[in-house]
């Protein structure tokens, strides 16, 4: 916001100011114990600061040559099969030279923390040394990243970089996707999913190695991962945990790892400019799109990439950039569009990997997936508008909401290095240097500071982890969010007084679901229609994208969205008429597999939708609204003003009360996924949570009877 409010509204060049960033510099590596040898450490290397991000180079050879090298090396690979050439770029890759000293420093130490710039080799050779090394005989080597995306792009590359089938040697897991087998050794996976895997196997007797990878993104599941990580590794000596990173700042890690030691990968940096606008700009969106049409017609050959902050954005930019592009007419070379954001359909992610086509240039339109977690190859622009969605909460009301915000220093550091990384880059920063400056916070926050922490608070309590604010937490969160949360859980039936696992819990725990979606699923034993609600559920987690509306369509999918909501029946139930999307399936059967482990029965109830709204209420109740005189509704326990999302059925209908999924915060403050409920429902299903004032209708006796009543 601060950005708009002194736009002058005019468009202000990007290219005006610039500021030469480092020369190549010269690392070596080293291993370095704690934070005490910082010392020692800067005499081993030549630090370039700018705002404390230190970049080093491993200039073994220097651009010209490195580039003759590249070029050589794809003339010989013509020559060669596809796996021989995969096996001589694994050799270009900074961490190659590292790798016997990597290893050393593996069977030397239990703990390692290791830091190397983004496309260094980390991910993706790592894991593969070990398995070279044979720790693979003894067990797994897992390597968790912060994104689903990544996870599965990443054990690609590897299964082809070994020349296996993927799912075999080399698999991945994420949340309702297991692509491993008896045969998988090498096995990529979400943070999130590592973490589940404690509730099976405490002691992680499968694994030889696990590697925390993406360390500095510092989520939530990363940081509870720590602290498990961190215990199992005291009774497991046998145990290696490696702990990576792509910022230089890992003495925190080290220091929390009873000062593991750190080994440094030098990365190949190249000089990148820095370049800011001259006054905030009024549209971001817009700057990054004249910008990169800008570096299209003016710039020499080199990929783009530019930092959105979600799929909506993206989707935007994609059709005003094809606009604009037609308009500029024939002369000008392709400019080929390649989108990337978690939701992206996997066959569609591909192409942001493929290389550039002669004479042409690619422009990708990334989330903050594009960061750290993809090395995205042939990137020489960054356009950095500076900001990302992020989660917020807020303890006090235990609202949860996604939020457009200023990125920190570190990760505007992190975008501008994305455009040095196969030569000498530029980037864009769509924001004053006074903003950068003296705006910006160093860090971002950890997640787990600004989260929702119910999930994780029942996976520990099952987990058999009790004192909960005696954890061993890198960073602690507030103890509000957790004393909230152990309330929640209170509210839903999954803790006792005592903040006890109930029977309740138990069965909640077994879906990885947030505890709300769990919980409807548990009730509907008793409503006898959990047939209905494990689809409700399964739709709900797929996201936002089930409806889908391309921008050149939107009236169309918008007739084809209401033919579900015949008759009002709010979004859940529509969710239930649409099922048939294959992902949603896939969640489908494995929730019925749980329902089962937790032995509900599978029963089908179609007609009977009361039932089925009662059990979401039975996990929802805390999200309930009651309308307003004016059209707005107000959130029954912790009074706040909401709105119903335009996208759903009951945007015109608006019923007294309803009960909603989530919370968006765009324009306005929105409930998206709305169901009517009955409010006497409340007091029936959560009555130590709801008392008869709570939900008195005062308004109800002026109306006509029947009317503010839920049919
Ligand atoms: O983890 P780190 O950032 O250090 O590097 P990495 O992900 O292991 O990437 C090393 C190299 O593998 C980069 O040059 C990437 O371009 C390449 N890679 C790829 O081509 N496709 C992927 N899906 C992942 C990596
Ligand atoms: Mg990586």
């Amino acid at each position: 916001q601060r950005y708009r409010d002194n736009a002058a509204g005019e468009k202000m060049n990007p290219f005006a100011e610039q500021e030469a960033w480092e020369d190549h510099q010269i690392g070596k590596a080293t291993l370095k114990f704690g934070s005490k040898n910082k010392k020692q450490m800067s005499d081993d290397y030549q630090f370039v600061f700018e705002d404390q991000i230190a970049f080093i180079n491993a200039s073994v050879m220097d651009g010209d040559k490195f580039d003759e090298l590249q070029t050589e090396l794809h003339e010989q690979s013509e020559a060669q099969s596809a796996l021989e050439k995969l096996q001589a770029d694994r050799k270009t890759l900074p961490i190659y030279r590292y790798r016997d000293e990597l290893l050393k420093a593996v069977h030397d130490h239990q703990v390692l923390v290791i830091v190397g710039e983004t496309g260094s080799g980390k991910t993706t050779q790592i894991p593969q040394y070990l398995h070279e090394a044979g720790y693979t005989k003894r067990g797994k080597v897992g390597c968790t990243q912060p994104r689903r995306v990544a996870a599965m792009s990443v054990a690609a590359r590897v299964s082809q970089e070994m020349g296996v089938k993927l799912g075999h040697e080399v698999g991945y897991s994420i949340r309702f996707e297991d692509c491993t087998s008896e045969k998988t050794v090498l096995k990529y996976m979400t943070d999130g999913m590592l973490l589940r895997e404690f509730l099976g196997e405490p002691d992680l007797a499968g694994y030889s190695v696990v590697m925390v990878d993406e360390a500095h993104e510092r989520t939530l599941s990363t940081d509870i991962l720590f602290g498990l990580v961190k215990d199992i590794a005291r009774f497991r000596p046998d145990l290696k945990l490696l702990i990576s990173s792509a910022t230089l700042d890992a003495e925190k890690f080290s220091d929390y790892f009873d000062s593991a030691p750190i080994f440094k990968i030098p990365g190949r940096r190249y000089p990148v400019e820095i370049h800011y606008t001259k006054a905030p700009e009024a549209d971001y969106l817009d700057a990054a799109i004249v910008t990169a049409l800008q570096i299209h017609v003016t710039q020499s050959p080199g990929d783009i990439l530019v930092f959105l902050t979600g799929q909506e954005e993206i989707e935007t930019a994609e059709e005003i950039m094809k606009h604009r592009i037609r308009g500029l007419g024939t002369k000008i070379a392709e400019l080929i569009i390649c989108p990337i954001y978690a939701n992206l359909p996997t066959e569609l992610q591909a192409k942001i990997f493929e290389p550039t086509p002669e004479g042409a240039r690619k422009v990708v339109l990334a989330t903050n997936i594009a960061e750290t977690s993809l090395t995205i190859d042939g990137i020489k622009y960054v356009i950095d508008p500076g900001f990302c969605k992020m989660k917020s909460y807020n303890p006090r009301t235990g609202m949860e909401s996604l939020l457009v915000t200023p990125i920190s220093k570190a990760s505007a550091n992190q975008r501008a290095g994305r455009s040095g990384r196969t030569g000498p880059g530029k980037c864009f920063r769509l924001y004053t240097a006074y903003n950068y400056y003296n705006d910006l916070d160093d860090n971002t926050v950890p997640e787990i500071q600004r989260t929702n922490l119910a999930n994780v608070v029942l996976m520990l309590k099952s987990l058999g982890i009790h004192d909960l604010l005696h954890f061993d937490f890198m960073d602690p969160p507030p103890s509000e969010a957790l004393l909230k949360s152990l309330e929640l859980l209170f509210a839903l039936s999954a803790l006792n007084k005592l903040g006890e696992l109930t029977k309740v819990g138990r069965r909640m725990a077994e879906f990885p679901l947030d505890p709300m979606l769990s919980k409807m699923i548990v009730a509907s034993e008793k409503y006898k229609c959990s047939d209905e609600i494990i689809s409700i559920a399964s739709m709900l987690s797929i996201g936002n994208s089930i409806f889908y509306r391309p921008k050149d369509k939107q009236v169309h999918a918008d007739n084809a969205r209401m033919n579900f909501h015949a008759g009002n029946v709010g979004d859940h139930i529509a969710l239930l008429k649409v099922r048939s999307m294959k992902r949603a399936r896939d969640i489908r059967d494995q929730l019925e597999g749980l329902l089962e482990r937790v032995e509900i029965e599978l029963v089908s109830n179609p007609n009977d939708f009361e039932a089925v709204k009662k059990s979401i209420t039975s996990g929802f109740f805390p999200h309930s609204a009651r309308l307003q005189k004016n059209g707005s509704y107000r959130t029954v326990k912790h009074p706040q003003t909401v709105h119903i999302h335009p996208s759903s059925g009951l945007a015109q209908v608006l019923p007294r009360w309803v009960v909603y999924h989530e919370l968006v915060l765009t324009t306005k403050e929105y409930m998206r996924q709305v169901t009517e409920l009955k409010p006497e429902w409340l007091v029936e299903i959560a009555p130590h949570y709801y008392q008869l004032k709570d939900v008195e209708d005062s308004t109800s006796k002026k109306m006509p009877r029947g009317e503010g009543r839920a049919s």
